[in-house]
């Protein structure tokens, strides 16, 4: 039998032609299919703004530029993440502080970010960043309503969850990345993710203003618009077609139109991989009830995007190693940031995030992609109970 990974992509022969198409055009990158891929995700997301960049970490990178990070700037993010959630904080020279997870949903605490925010004084932290971790739909709600108080922006890691959503108290439906609560959001689209591109990424947003500084960044800082230009000095010989202006430092994180023909390809199908992901973590759900794995159900009226499916087991290790001896490729999601060799430079040590250190001893994610058949599925929870003695 062929290994299972925990995640992979799903090509379909209309995306090979959708490539192909552009591989025969005039334009291999900033052509048309760019901003055709930006919209219709804008649209998809239901927000009014996207700007496509190289990958989610650039993504990220251009955010925290965008929102004014800079020398000393403190962000408060959550250690159960991809590295690059807090990176991006570094890259700019800012200052990562991290709060714990709730173990309920292992996303950020409202509670302990709540508790971090009271140890200082107002101004003493300029924002905060969310993960959607496993597709799991943060309470932006309550966030919002928190960075309010404190004078703080918001930045939604998103990546683990397009087409995810919560319904807050009124009953209003937020689509993950939508704008609505956050300043910017940002997705990836590496090939375990939702919607593949070979790499890419995503930023969204509301907010025209950060918008157009972020089209900026993502070229060099560079702009050719009228209403953006500035009298770079007196006696300026006359302007031609040739005409623009580097306004401030960026950089190139463009995304290619090979990558957005890919992407959008991918994205007519999103609606459909999306069931496919809830179908999979419903039976996982059923299998798993009442036995010794823990698993997270998602919030009440909002939809969980399953990028992972995450279970909790007390020999992970184990678990780990025994699905490896039967060709499936579970993973573990996450390393607590602040315990990686880089953070613990800044002084975070064992025992400051007391939750995310258990979660990470207890997690193991398992195969969980659209192309994931029954009987493959079937496999994997047979070879889980077994390990469990079912
Ligand atoms: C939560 C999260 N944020 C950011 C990233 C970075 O995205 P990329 O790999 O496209 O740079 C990832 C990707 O693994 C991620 O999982």
């Amino acid at each position: 039998m062929n290994p299972i990974p925990y995640g992979r992509q799903h090509i379909t022969d209309e995306d090979i032609d959708a490539v192909a198409n552009v591989l025969r055009g005039p334009f291999l990158t900033q052509g048309p299919h760019i901003a055709a891929f930006e919209s219709a995700f804008a649209a998809y997301i239901g927000c009014q703004y996207a700007v496509a960049v190289a990958n989610g970490t650039a993504a990220l990178h251009l955010a925290c530029l965008a929102l004014g990070v800079t020398e000393g700037t403190r962000v408060i993010t959550t250690p159960i993440t991809f590295s690059a959630s807090a990176n991006c904080v570094r890259y700019c020279g800012g200052e990562v502080y991290f709060a714990d997870i709730d173990p309920t949903t292992a996303v950020l605490d409202i509670n302990a970010v709540r508790t971090l925010l009271e140890q200082h004084p107002k101004g003493y932290f300029s924002g905060i960043i969310p993960v959607d971790f496993a597709g799991y739909p943060v309470d932006l709600a309550a966030f919002r309503e928190l960075a309010d108080e404190y004078g703080l922006w918001i930045l939604e890691d998103a990546c683990h969850a397009p087409g995810g959503s919560f319904t807050d108290t009124e009953g209003t439906v937020h689509r993950c990345g939508d704008g609505s609560l956050a300043e910017l959001a940002i997705f990836s689209f590496h090939p375990v993710k939702h919607i593949a591109a070979g790499e890419g990424g995503m930023i969204t947003t509301n907010d025209e203003t950060l918008y157009k500084h972020l089209l900026r960044l993502r070229t060099h800082g560079i702009t050719n618009k009228p209403d953006e230009l500035v009298e770079p000095y007196p006696g300026e010989p006359e302007r031609g077609g040739w005409y623009m202006q580097l306004q401030e430092l960026g950089y190139n994180y463009r995304l290619t139109d090979m990558q957005a023909a890919l992407g959008m390809s991918q994205l007519n199908r999103a609606d459909d991989m999306m069931a496919r992901r809830q179908e999979i973590a419903k039976r996982y759900d059923e299998a798993f009830a009442g036995t010794i794995i823990t698993t997270i159900a998602p919030p009440a009226n909002s939809t969980h995007a399953y990028h992972l499916y995450v279970i909790q087991v007390d020999d992970r290790k184990g678990l780990y190693d025994f699905l490896r001896t039967k060709q499936i490729m579970a993973q573990v999601h996450y390393i607590p940031v602040h315990l990686m060799p880089y953070y613990r430079q800044f002084g975070w040590k064992p025992g400051d995030f007391p939750k995310s250190e258990h979660y990470y001893a207890r997690c193991l994610s398992l195969p969980m992609f659209p192309t994931l058949t029954d009987a493959e599925q079937q496999y994997v929870i047979s070879c889980v109970n077994e390990f469990i003695g079912l």
